[in-house]
């Protein structure tokens, strides 16, 4: 109980493992909601459904099976169930517990998306796989002519948690960027069964500014590693190469003195794709929570006439050595919930995994209400049971769309458990009776 209210799920979930015995439905539903939290959505159900066959009407397991299945983008099945409930039974806090899951779930099923095909894909498989580097022995800085230095990589979600699914599907290439043959393998980098691998390379040629590389193909996206040179700043610890239709860009990133501002985020190189589709020409854009910045360059590079990057003080020099060269992209902090934001106004602000700590639902909320613009674009990986109190906050005031493009799961290597949504703030004088938040449809004219 302690590691569950200190948010130590991992422990919590060991201790609940270790004090089950068989059929005790109290201690399955709190493993089953420590397991939701922790992302486990499978193992969460197989509790859920564990307690449904001893207690067929426990409509606690019902919820929390509805939740587990929203997380693996199961939002018909996960409707279906919360509609089997007699809600005239529960208590008054819990019905409204209910209906916001089935409005938030309801509004996510797509067409597009709900066929047999998307129920049976798990997150593991649409989740979008890397090759990670791995900070261990920590690559150098700067490189001498015939230095060797060992470089390791390892595959990963974006937690960096290893499947074996796609290893059959890894080839690795290792050479310098963007001048090839500036290195020399000493090893022959192949990855072992549980997807790391180490090599030795040697500088076979004196560059300050070049990278070494190791890309990956088949399902895999490819990741810079190991910057060397005077460009690196000194936090940054890995880059990645972001490939984009008719161009790429890389990004420094710094997750071990950053933290999660200091990564690039799948849902980030979804939106990224989905903005490659739009007209962004001339068009004014800020970026919230923005991390590495990498959605906001590619804004810049797809035309838009001056891009505003944000996110907390200590990532705004992330962002700003990411833009190092591109002049129509300008960082700045900017808090959620802590104004004045920024007296200008935008065309479009685009956000990408942004709403993933209760925390911090309406501190952004409150932003997205006091900046001045057209359309927000957001993309979204669903990540917390209370994630419907973020769309219940925006509901009075915003008008949101769920935004089908028509691409089905894993085309173009998209991680399609991540949504993407358009919000715009409702007009206040033509208040209408009963609109609904959420829709299926395009977002023209963006
Ligand atoms: C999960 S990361 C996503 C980063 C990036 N958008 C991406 O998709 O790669 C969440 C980002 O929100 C930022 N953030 C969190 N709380 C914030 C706040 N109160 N004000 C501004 N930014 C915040 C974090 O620093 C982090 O960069």
């Amino acid at each position: 109980m302690e590691a569950f209210r200190c948010g130590d799920y991992v422990r919590s979930e060991k201790e609940y493992s270790a004090e089950l015995k068989p059929g005790d439905v109290k201690c399955l539903l709190n493993r089953c909601l420590v397991r939701i939290r922790l992302g486990k959505s499978s193992e969460a159900i197989m509790d859920a459904d564990e307690v449904l066959l001893i207690e067929p009407l426990n409509w606690k397991a019902v919820y929390r099976k509805a939740c587990a299945l929203g997380q693996l983008g199961k939002y018909c099945e996960a409707v279906h169930l919360l509609k089997g409930v007699d809600l005239g039974k529960l208590p008054s806090s819990d019905i409204q517990a209910f209906r916001c899951k089935m409005s938030m779930f309801g509004g996510m099923v797509n067409k597009d998306h709900d066929d047999e095909e998307s129920i049976a894909f798990a997150p593991n498989k649409i989740q979008t796989y890397g090759l990670h580097f791995k900070g261990y022995p920590a690559p150098p800085t700067m490189v001498e002519m015939d230095q060797v230095f060992r470089v390791g990589v390892f595959l990963g979600n974006e937690f960096g948690l290893f499947s074996p699914l796609l290893m059959n599907k890894v080839d690795l290439l290792v050479n310098s960027y963007p001048i090839k043959g500036m290195i020399q393998l000493i090893d022959e980098p192949v990855l072992d069964d549980h997807g790391r691998c180490e090599f030795r390379v040697r500088v076979v040629s004196v560059d300050t500014t070049f990278q070494i590389y190791v890309q990956g193909s088949g399902a895999i996206e490819p990741i810079l590693s190991c910057p060397i040179g005077s460009i690196s700043p000194s936090m940054a610890c890995s880059c990645k190469l972001i490939q984009m239709t008719n161009q790429s860009f890389q990004v420094y990133q710094s997750a071990g003195e950053l933290g999660i501002g200091g990564k690039l985020w799948d849902s980030a190189t979804v939106l990224i794709r989905f903005l490659e589709s739009r007209d962004l020409k001339e068009k004014t854009v800020l970026e919230l929570g923005a991390g590495t910045g990498a959605v906001g360059i590619a804004c810049a590079l797809l035309g838009a006439s001056d891009v505003l990057i944000t996110d907390l003080p200590q990532v705004v020099p992330l962002i700003s050595a990411n833009i190092a060269n591109i002049l129509n992209a300008h960082a700045s902090p900017l808090v959620w919930g802590i104004p004045p934001y920024t007296e200008r106004e935008f065309d479009i602000v685009v956000m990408s995994d942004v709403v993933y700590d209760p925390e911090f639902y309406q501190p952004l909320v409150d932003t997205l209400r006091g900046l001045e613009y057209d359309t927000v674009v957001w993309a979204h990986r669903s990540r917390h049971p209370d994630e419907y109190l973020f769309f219940e906050m925006l509901r009075d005031e915003f008008a949101l769309l769920r935004i089908a493009d028509g691409q089905r799961n894993g085309e173009n290597g998209t991680a399609s458990d991540v949504a993407r949504y358009q919000i715009k703030k409702k007009k206040k004088k033509k208040k209408k009776k009963g609109i609904g938040v959420f829709e299926n449809g395009g977002i023209p004219g963006l």
